[in-house]
């Protein structure tokens, strides 16, 4: 299992390899089940989950199989209403702006509120037969806060840092409730028999560094803590993180995220020698000719240095209209180069 060794920062007998996104509609055999379903039909109905998950892993060879879901799920349960509007993304309702709405905020239960969830997870386990090693996941407090608070995505998060700044009490009140639920459900992931857990901070990028440390940095290493204790390997994704890496490492996890705004050589040398690291192709080099693209996997694979502890992956999610045959290249030759 050469994803689970790399995440120990072992020799491995190729550099691992797999997708951020790898299930979704870039994918043919996806687009079929979702035009039958609605995407909260799919998270919610677990042999359509595991059909979803499972269709990245035997087309492209990855060396890892991450849970169909969504980190927006546990906001349901929570109180929250969630839909996903077509060509607007995911939308939650009633927004979370004032103390009233923080207080009235449930604890979840994982197996009551997300069951769903875990049950797929088992099932994936049973499926996957300790061949591919299966990745549970989760949102980060500041990625969900700030859905919650705008309402759905956001460019600017104006009402999340207005919040943060002019509110910081309730500000800590939600990221505390949410650190909670968030740890519990990546526990119970793991309980039900994910083998390693990723937690998304999608959009923490949006912060400065002095934000990044008083107001999510707190929260995240609450979550990281706590899932690092059940002993799988820990991942911490987020984007944007270069002029604050250091303090994002710091949140702990035992493997580290970049995304491409970084160059790999320097992110390995800034978050040292004591983390592993996945990353960083940038999503849009999917689309290169395969002459261009190659060159760039190789860039990725020189930067990290070939040395033990390093993931291939993008540096953010797979795009909708990637073409398909290209992220089974991308595979391939980081199969055969490393080997
Ligand atoms: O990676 C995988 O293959 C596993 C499944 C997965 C999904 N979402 C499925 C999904 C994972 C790990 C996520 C995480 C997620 N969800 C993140 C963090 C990762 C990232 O990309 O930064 C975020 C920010 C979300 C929230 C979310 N979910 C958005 C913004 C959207 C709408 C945008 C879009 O791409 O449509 C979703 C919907 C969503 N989640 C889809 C999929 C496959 C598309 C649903 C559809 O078919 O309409």
């Amino acid at each position: 299992m050469r994803f689970l060794q790399a995440c120990r920062r072992e020799k491995t007998d190729a550099v691992p390899i797999w997708f951020m996104r790898q299930a979704g509609r870039y994918l043919p055999e996806y687009r079929r089940l979702r035009s039958r379903h609605t995407m909260l039909e799919l998270c919610r109905r677990p042999d359509l989950a595991v059909e979803i998950t499972l269709q990245p892993v035997r087309r492209l060879g990855v060396d890892a199989a991450i849970l169909f879901a969504d980190i927006l799920l546990p906001v349901e349960p929570m109180g929250l209403k969630l839909d996903f509007v077509k060509g607007e993304g995911p939308a939650i309702c009633p927004p979370v702006r004032t103390a009233r709405d923080v207080a009235r905020l449930r604890r979840v239960d994982p197996e009551e509120g997300l069951g769903y969830v875990l049950e797929a997870v088992r099932l994936l386990r049973r499926e996957l037969d300790g061949g591919t090693p299966l990745i549970g996941f989760a949102g980060a407090p500041f990625t969900l806060a700030s859905y919650m608070i705008e309402g759905g995505p956001s460019k600017d998060f104006r009402l999340t840092k207005n919040m943060m700044r002019a509110a910081p009490a309730l500000w800590d009140r939600l990221l505390g409730k949410l650190s909670v639920v968030i740890a519990d459900f990546l526990r119970a992931q793991v309980a039900a028999g994910a083998q390693a857990v990723q937690l998304f901070d999608s959009w923490v990028g949006a912060l400065s560094r002095e934000d990044y440390e008083r107001f999510a940095q707190p929260y995240s290493r609450r979550v990281l803590r706590a899932a690092a204790r059940t002993g799988v390997p820990v991942i911490h994704f987020g984007t944007g993180t270069g002029p604050f890496l250091e303090s994002f490492r710091d949140a702990g996890g035992s493997v580290v995220g970049v995304d491409w705004r970084t160059p790999m050589d320097e992110a390995r040398k800034r978050i040292g020698p004591g983390r592993a690291v996945q990353g960083n192709l940038d999503p849009t080099h999917l689309f290169l000719p395969r002459r261009l693209l190659a060159a760039e996997v190789r860039k990725v694979l020189r930067g990290a240095g070939g040395r033990p502890g390093h993931i291939f992956n993008l540096g953010h999610g797979i795009l909708q209209h990637t073409p398909p045959d290209s992220v089974r290249a991308v595979v391939d030759w980081v199969h055969e180069w490393t080997a």
